[in-house]
């Protein structure tokens, strides 16, 4: 079955309220939505302006997933943008976020000729999320203690992840050195 990945568009807000209310996210944070807010915030440019821009991830025609890439703005003078990759729960663990994360790194990469390197944060217990960084050539970068709050007053750990596009250009990936206070 083929996949694609097609630009979201604000007359697309109920589908985008269907999909993100079907749930469950179970690594991230609690977030409080509701349909109207949802509808709010694609009108208010949450979802689609300078600063965003989200694609849906179909295959054979069905909505299966969506990408939300933003701090575009930073991208475009050269700082770093972030994304949110979400498989619909049915459609986990069949390679879909892996070619989506392979896809959104070429996509930005290609879109901003000055953008050097593209981070990402999950929770620590995504285990899929973090093989698939590591699978794309993404490199951990970041160990956050305590700091991804979930349900219940519960909190986990966060860790982050970046590209470089001189690594992505190379099919290379460069590790950060972690010995450097050693005297
Ligand atoms: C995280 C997510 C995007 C991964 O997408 P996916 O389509 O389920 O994952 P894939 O099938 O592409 O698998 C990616 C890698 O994780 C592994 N994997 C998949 N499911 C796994 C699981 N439940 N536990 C451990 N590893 C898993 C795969 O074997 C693959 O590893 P490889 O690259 O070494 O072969 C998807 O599960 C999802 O949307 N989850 C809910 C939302 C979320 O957590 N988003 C991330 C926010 S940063």
């Amino acid at each position: 079955v083929d996949t694609s990945y097609q630009r979201f568009t604000a007359a697309e807000a109920p589908a985008l309220a269907d999909f993100l209310l079907a749930g469950p996210w179970p690594h991230h944070s609690p977030s409080g939505l509701d349909r109207d807010l949802i509808l709010k915030q694609v009108a208010g440019g949450v979802w689609d302006s300078a600063e965003s821009r989200t694609f849906w991830i179909l295959r054979g025609g069905q909505r299966v997933g969506l990408i939300r890439l933003f701090d575009l703005a930073d991208a475009a003078e050269g700082g770093t943008p972030l994304f949110d990759l979400r498989i619909s729960p049915g459609h986990r663990g069949q390679g879909l976020g892996g070619q989506a994360l392979a896809w959104l790194t070429g996509y930005l990469f290609t879109e901003f000729p000055d953008l050097r390197r593209i981070e990402g944060t999950t929770r620590q217990d995504n285990r899929a999320m973090r093989r698939a960084f590591l699978s794309c050539g993404y490199a951990k970068e970041a160990h956050y203690r305590d700091a991804w709050p979930a349900e219940a007053g519960r909190v986990h750990d966060a860790v982050g992840y970046a590209i470089l596009r001189r690594d992505w250009l190379h099919g290379t990936t460069t590790l950060p050195d972690w010995a450097d206070e050693r005297p």
